[in-house]
């Protein structure tokens, strides 16, 4: 089957889409970008999504599109044309548009977007296998709150891991406090059985999931508190788990090759991705 790609108001073949050598995301990275799970032909938090990305272009001053409305008529076809009925991906990504090579914003140019889809094996949050993650320094920019393109700490930091034979790397900030992972949110629960994410603020990009689990929790009567952990604090936690869109809610079973309490997957861990796994099933819209 042929995949199906949307490109500045045209659904191309994906091996023809392409955008123009002076797209602004191509030359500065000026742009941002969402990552939305597609099960079992729904949307996994559309509106979360959709919030946070239209959040992400006004910080940016980049301008929408096109209306949230339009934007999901596109989503919903390109979910439709690349039949995915089943477990997938949906990658979308808007930048300042194609102009001449200048620093400063261009006057007059039209944002571009690019949604792109792939299927995926069916998710399962509450199956999810533990993988082991290392630490290293965040090296990234002040505003991890915005969803941007641009993603070097992130790609080499991934890298870092995958060499050492982990999944994940843990950046720490220069107090010595886990931020986030590059491509995940950061959860422990400490020694004392307290569930423990940092909070959301410019340091870590406010994840999806993230907030979802937060919310299951809250309904479930888990308490948690949101605050900075310290690499030292993980280490000797008794659980430790990642949650994003691409990750679910997955144990973390060493830190640095030292092992998170039995070195297991955690009672907590286990009991949030199941609700996760619920939550994944019973709620998303039809595009
Ligand atoms: N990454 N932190 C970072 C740095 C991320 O890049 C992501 C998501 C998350 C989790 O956010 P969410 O729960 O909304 O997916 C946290 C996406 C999936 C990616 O870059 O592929």
């Amino acid at each position: 089957m042929t995949r199906i790609a949307y490109v500045n108001g045209r659904y191309v073949p994906h091996g023809q889409a392409a955008v123009h050598v002076e797209d602004r995301g191509y030359q500065f990275s000026d742009g941002v970008y969402e990552v939305i799970a597609v099960h079992r032909g729904r949307l996994v938090d559309e509106h979360g999504h959709l919030d946070r990305l239209e959040r992400s272009l006004g910080e940016l001053r980049i301008a929408p599109p096109m209306t949230r409305r339009a934007l999901r008529v596109v989503i919903g076809e390109v979910v439709r044309r690349n039949r995915l009925g089943h477990d997938g991906m949906i990658y979308l990504q808007v930048t300042r548009g194609v102009a001449p090579r200048d620093h400063a914003f261009p006057d007059a140019a039209d944002s571009a977007l690019v949604v792109t889809a792939r299927r995926l094996p069916p998710f399962d949050a509450a199956a999810a296998t533990g993988v082991d993650v290392i630490t290293i320094p965040d090296i990234r920019w002040e505003r991890r709150d915005i969803k941007s393109i641009s993603l070097l700490p992130n790609v080499l930091g991934k890298q870092q891991a995958q060499d050492a034979g982990a999944y994940e790397a843990w950046m720490v900030d220069g107090e010595g406090q886990v931020t986030e992972g590059t491509l995940s949110n950061a959860w422990i629960v400490t020694a004392e059985g307290e569930l423990v994410t940092r909070h959301a603020d410019r340091a870590i990009l406010s994840g999806i999931t993230r907030r979802a689990v937060l919310e299951l929790a809250r309904g479930e009567g888990i308490g948690f508190v949101e605050r900075p952990f310290t690499v030292d604090e993980a280490k000797a936690a008794r659980e430790a788990f990642l949650t994003g869109t691409t990750v679910l809610v997955k144990p973390v079973l060493h830190i640095d090759g030292q092992a998170v309490g039995d070195g297991r997957a955690g009672p907590l861990t286990g009991k949030l991705a199941a609700f996760y796994a619920a939550h994944m099933k019973t709620q998303g819209e039809s595009p």
